[in-house]
């Protein structure tokens, strides 16, 4: 029988073991085997990658976080799925196995900050080539391949600005070079948009964000197609990387509610962006809900629902009016993060580096959002209160 990801979100965890609605928490670092043979044999299908209930070493994970892998990647529709520690891990995992010395790497110019210092800084030491490309206009990326492309690393939208990309052509120039394609898909998950299906070879999310939805937990989630599964199983190995059966737990708890709590910051965030449409300080949304704009044609090409991260443009010569604007925000907490169920602000202008400098102009601030799942009322009115301080 087939079913939807709503009626997987609920079943997929069950333990069938134990009988248990949720899978145990198993923390572990040693596990005993009665004799040396059946250890031997535990590394052998382990190394052939049977479908294993548990490992021979705690370094490769617990029942928790092979429940959570095989969850994702059953809703990723992936051949396999890696865990981290952090979603940034799951980001530094993908690169590092596939890119190696003399390599060039391709990467969108709104690429979340600290993926762009580890293609731009850190590679280079390896003398792996970094370039970026415009997210707002393909050809810069399709003249920019050559024949020591190994990778491109999408993330869309993008970080900040909330570029939205036309998918399927970047994974046609690549396709045609052989190039690994990943994707950066912690805005959309899984819920929204299938990037394996649609051609990927990794799709990465921060699990720390709507998977877990509750701001009380880091994990990243690095799944693949086939093609590239042995170098990233041989690179996650080798580098140590691992998330904490505890972590996966929340994750799986969190994955319960995630087209719930999805569906609701998508019917949130209409709102909010509806009264901010009306609000004159606010120059540009930067959310897809402009018909006929190539943000908006591309998000509906590829995505069935938008969740509740946005930037506002504002206008102003006045930077400490901007600053007030978010200090006076009563439920906007002020921090980092987005995807949990909480309503967050930031100041973003100072962290947009870019080579395309669209968005880096003299007196223009970029305001970012994150709305949760609060009354929209309430959050309306915190922000009409609010916007007044911007002169
Ligand atoms: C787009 C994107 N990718 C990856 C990450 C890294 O995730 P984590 O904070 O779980 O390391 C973030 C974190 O903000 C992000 O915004």
């Amino acid at each position: 029988m087939k079913i939807s990801d709503i009626t997987k979100f609920k079943h997929l965890a069950q333990d069938k073991i134990s009988r248990t609605a949720n899978p145990a928490i198993v923390r572990n670092s040693t596990i005993l085997f009665k004799t040396i043979q059946e250890l031997q044999k535990k590394e052998q299908e382990v190394k052939k990658n049977s479908n294993v209930d548990f490992y021979e070493y705690g370094r490769g994970g617990s029942q928790t976080t092979i429940a959570l892998q095989r969850f994702i990647a059953e809703i990723e529709l992936a051949y396999s799925t890696f865990l981290t520690s952090t979603g940034f891990g799951a980001v530094a995992l993908a690169i590092m196995s596939i890119c190696r010395p003399g390599d060039e790497i391709l990467v969108t110019d709104a690429v979340y900050g600290p993926t762009r210092m580890i293609t731009s800084k850190f590679l280079k030491s390896f003398k792996i080539k970094t370039d970026f490309y415009n997210p707002s206009d393909l050809k810069t990326l399709e003249s920019k391949l050559t024949k020591k492309t190994k990778m491109i690393f999408v993330e869309n939208p993008g970080s900040n600005t909330f570029e939205f990309q036309d998918l399927s052509k970047i994974l046609k120039f690549a396709k045609k070079k052989n190039i690994v394609t990943a994707i950066d898909n912690t805005w959309g998950t899984p819920f929204f948009i299938k990037p394996i299906k649609l051609g990927f070879d990794m799709s990465i999310s921060s699990g720390t964000k709507y998977f877990s939805g509750h701001s009380d937990v880091m994990l990243g989630s690095l799944s693949v197609n086939k093609k590239v599964y042995e170098r990233v199983k041989f690179c996650s190995k080798l580098l140590g990387y691992r998330a904490s059966p505890d972590d996966a737990y929340l994750v799986l708890r969190g994955l319960r509610t995630l087209d719930i709590r999805l569906k609701k910051h998508e019917e949130i965030t209409k709102k909010i962006i509806n009264f901010l449409k009306g609000e004159k300080k606010i120059k540009e949304i930067l959310y897809p809900y402009k018909k006929g704009t190539p943000n908006y044609e591309n998000w509906k090409k590829y995505y069935s629902g938008a969740t509740g991260l946005f930037s506002v443009f504002i206008y102003s010569k006045n930077q400490n009016s901007v600053f007030k604007f978010i200090n006076s925000l009563k439920l906007f907490g002020i921090g980092q993060s987005w995807g949990g169920f909480e309503s967050l602000v930031l100041y973003q202008s100072n962290n947009i580096d870019r080579k395309y400098k669209k968005y880096i102009k003299k007196n223009h601030h970029i305001v970012r959002f994150h709305i949760g799942l609060e009354d929209p009322s309430d959050l309306i009115a915190d922000l009409k209160q609010a916007i007044k301080k911007i002169k």
